[in-house]
């Protein structure tokens, strides 16, 4: 089931899973490479601070999606009338290349249809996450799209 972000610290440390830890998914084929640099991880204190500044701006919604009572994944998406665009998206490292990111997208997919986008957009640089968004029906590499 997807649903937006909340301030909870269940969602900050199902987040700071997602954002901090999930790697990158460079090689095809091939779990993520962890790419956690010296950036200290956010307290829960700043998660909510920043989560509030963040709720200010209306056209940015943050996503993750629980399945069996746990967060397995988070997705950043800009939504500007009919159109979209992935940020972020990322699934908690043990449970990558299991279905759940293609669950994950497929809900997220079906939300923006209904909230009326039509093209949706993501930019992305790795090798193994190009894989999965080719398999989500984006064209192209790097500077990828799809029309709903
Ligand atoms: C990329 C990511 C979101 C995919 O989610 P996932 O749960 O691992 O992917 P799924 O198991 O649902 O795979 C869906 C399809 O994509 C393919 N795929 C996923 N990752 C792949 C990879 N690294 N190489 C090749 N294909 C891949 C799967 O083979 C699957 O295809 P199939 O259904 O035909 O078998 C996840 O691996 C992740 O969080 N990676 C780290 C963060 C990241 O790199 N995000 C993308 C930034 S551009």
């Amino acid at each position: 089931m997807i649903r937006e972000l909340q301030a909870t610290r269940r969602d900050y440390e199902a987040y700071i899973k997602c954002k901090y830890k999930a790697g990158i998914s460079k090689k095809i084929g091939e779990p993520s490479v962890n790419v956690l640099t010296e950036e200290k991880l956010p307290t829960f204190e700043n998660y909510i601070y920043a989560f509030k500044q963040r709720r200010k701006n209306d056209d940015t919604k943050e996503y993750v999606y629980e399945t069996d009572g746990e967060i397995v994944a988070m997705a950043i998406v800009i939504q500007i009338d009919k159109y979209a665009s992935i940020q972020e998206i990322s699934v908690i490292r043990e449970y990558q290349l299991n279905g759940f990111g293609r669950k994950f997208y497929q809900e997220l997919e079906e939300k923006l249809i209904n909230d009326g986008v039509r093209t949706i957009f993501t930019k992305c640089f790795a090798d193994g996450g190009i894989a999965f968004f080719n398999k989500m029906g984006f064209v192209g590499e790097y500077k990828m799209q799809k029309e709903l």
